[in-house]
């Protein structure tokens, strides 16, 4: 980028979707409460925290809202104690929600399970017994390596309760990367299964155990937790493997919820994000609780009759915060699905949203394009009425797709919440509310209570309309508190960058309405002739052709514009590569974005290199496409 930062801003997206009157009726926060909030959030953020934070429990009650006193260091409800498994769990007991389902799974073969809040909560207890048993205490670090079953979210709740810290690796990592995490956090358990269904096949998990634990720094590591699941055939090591089964047999249904500061560090997640370096961020159980119960209670509009599915894998962020976390806080039932979302075939979402009446589908752009690929005939095979809200998170979600999800999903009338946040924020941060006025493309504003601008490399706010980073300039209570082991780390990462402020990463732009638009990541802008690009609007344009599904867009080097875009596409079912249609797709992009952006060449793919958090991975594009070395590959997802 030039010295200032700034963005070239070419697409031009007018559609609005208002919301129906139904709608805003309906709506547990109405429009008028919606400006009271961000009046009361623009004169005393803390004071909206604070109301916030009064709707849970706490064992004692905060001395201040929020510590300043050693920026970027900021500390939510210091003096506070609380625990977030009481607020998710143990409350509920005592409640109307005791019998009502909190979690319904469903696996890949069919097979399904369904716990109420009684029913989970004794076997969170089950488990967090046999966690003490093992001698796990307060501050110790559990890792969890599961595919997605009920006992990943009882083991996560289980270590809360207790008050260790969860590091939760996803299940399809290999051993290297769940070695790497286990060293770096010095975890004493690991929990895994021996095995799981995915597409079809049986993945043997325990063994990537096995291999991870060879390596010498995992010696922290005392007792592996087995749990059956895929019947494969394990080695169990003596004196350190024990099935999850066994372990908590003779456990007590009720054991002590541990008091915890609300500083106290929750859990650990490594984001390798799509720059391969894994950092450790770290959340608390006081702010981020009352981040994530908030969010979703007033971006989802949670009804005591809700089914909500969010699609994410509880190995990722968004599956701590709104499978697990926020879901549970906010009393809901949340729904998990073990598999491939395309397994047996393309109608395997929708025949899981009809049969368990799901009213909220949170899901990504991803798999919304995925879907949109093998068309609308999938949904309608089945009854899908049931759906009330839809929301889209982890990469921006191009128009076509919005308002393809929008019109077959959600008939035209669910309210779609494109919500944008990062492992670090922990909860959303922009997104619109139920009542919002919607433009396809852009994630709205920033929510109550958070406070978000575009600013030059300087700091300084650019002109609505034109291109910038992204940056966050007051703490919010879902933020990482730091980097684990590396408190240094985390003020250059965030902080140091642009003085003052946390800076996301991201490039985007503010329109006139004061909606942003995520252009990409900064360090994938292309700059073709002095003007920055970001990839998500030329990825955008190309995706208004119907014959494409997807696709990823890489700057090239080049003598004269210095760079060009190169474009990797995927086509939707049936059409055709050939010249015609490069021709067309470059016609297409000067139409949409103007002569600015030269399109030097069309390559049709399969399918797009992703992160194993389906993130388009265009460095390994770019690498390829150059021939240099694409970097760390462990994040590269084979399937
Ligand atoms: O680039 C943004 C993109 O995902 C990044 C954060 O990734 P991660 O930490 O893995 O967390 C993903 C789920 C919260 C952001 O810096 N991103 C996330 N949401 C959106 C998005 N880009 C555009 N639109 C979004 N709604």
């Amino acid at each position: 980028m030039d010295d200032t930062g700034a963005l070239d801003v070419l697409l031009n997206e007018v559609r609005v979707f208002r919301p129906l009157p139904q709608t805003i009726i309906e709506a547990n926060v109405n429009p008028q409460e919606v400006t009271g909030a961000y009046r009361l959030a623009q004169e005393d953020p803390l004071a909206y925290w604070e109301e916030a934070a009064l709707e849970l429990e706490w064992f004692r009650k905060w001395d201040r809202v929020l510590d300043s006193d050693n920026p970027p260091f900021y500390r939510w409800f210091p003096g506070g104690q609380c625990n977030i498994v009481h607020n998710a769990l143990d409350r509920h007991i005592r409640t109307v929600n005791r019998n009502k389902l909190a979690l319904i799974w469903e696996g890949e073969p069919g097979d399904s399970r369904k716990f109420t809040y009684f029913e989970l909560y004794r076997a969170v207890n089950r488990f967090a017994g046999a966690l003490r048993s093992l001698g796990v205490r307060k501050g110790d670090r559990v890792a969890v390596f599961m595919p997605l079953l009920p006992e990943t979210l009882i083991a996560m709740l289980a270590t809360a309760k207790i008050g260790a810290v969860h590091v939760c690796v996803f299940g399809g990592f290999s051993a290297k990367a769940l070695s790497e995490r286990i060293c770096d956090s010095q975890a004493r358990v690991v929990v895994t299964a021996d095995g799981f269904y995915r597409n079809g096949k049986v993945i043997n998990q325990k063994a990537i155990v096995d291999e991870a634990l060879n390596s010498a720094c995992a010696d922290c590591v005392d007792t592996v937790v087995v749990v059956h699941r895929a019947g494969v055939d394990v080695d169990m090591v003596s004196a350190r493997d024990i099935w999850y089964e066994d372990l908590v047999r003779s456990e007590a249904p009720e054991t002590r919820t541990e008091v915890m500061e609300a500083t106290d560090p929750l859990f650990l997640l490594h984001t390798s994000g799509t720059s391969g370096r894994a950092k450790g961020i770290v959340h608390t159980h006081g702010g981020y609780m009352v981040g994530v119960a908030r969010t979703m209670n007033w971006i989802f509009d949670i009804k005591p009759t809700d089914i909500f599915w969010c699609t994410a894998d509880a190995g990722w962020i968004t599956g701590h915060s709104y499978v697990v976390y926020a879901p549970l806080l906010c009393g809901t039932t949340t729904l998990m699905y073990e598999g491939h979302p395309l397994y047996p075939q393309a109608d395997r979402l929708w025949s899981i949203v009809a049969r368990y009446g799901v009213t909220a589908l949170y899901t990504t752009p991803t798999l919304i394009r995925m879907l949109m690929r093998y068309g609308s005939q999938f949904p309608r095979q089945h009854d899908i009425s049931s759906l009330r809200m839809l929301g889209s998170v982890g990469e921006p979600l191009n128009p076509e797709a919005w308002v393809w999800f929008h019109r077959h999903i959600g008939r035209g009338e669910c309210p779609l919440m494109d919500t944008w946040w990062q492992t670090e924020t922990g909860m959303c941060m922009l997104s619109p509310l139920p009542v919002s006025v919607l433009k396809p493309g852009s994630v709205n504003k920033p929510l109550p209570g958070v406070e978000a601008e575009v600013v030059d490399r300087q700091g300084q706010p650019v002109p609505p309309g034109k291109g910038g980073f992204l940056v966050l300039t007051k703490p919010w209570p879902g933020m990482l508190q730091t980097l684990w082991n590396d408190p240094k780390g985390y003020a250059q990462a965030y902080w140091e960058k642009i003085p003052g402020v946390y800076v996301t990463g991201d490039v985007a732009r503010k329109d006139e309405d004061g909606y942003f638009w995520i252009q990409g990541r900064a360090d994938e802008v292309i700059n073709i002739a002095g003007h920055n690009i970001g990839t998500a609007e030329i990825e955008s344009a190309l995706c208004v052709h119907k014959a494409v599904a997807e696709a990823a867009v890489v700057g090239v080097p080049d003598k004269i514009k210095g760079e060009v875009a190169k474009a990797f596409v995927v086509l939707s079912e049936g059409r055709e590569l050939g010249e015609d249609l490069v021709r067309e797709l470059k016609a297409m992009v000067r139409r949409e974005l103007g002569p600015v952006v030269v399109l030097k060449s069309v390559a049709f793919v399969e399918s797009l290199p992703r992160t194993k958090a389906g993130k388009i991975l265009r460095r390994v594009l770019r690498a390829q496409e150059l021939g240099v070395d694409p970097g760390d590959l462990s994040v590269l997802d084979e399937e």
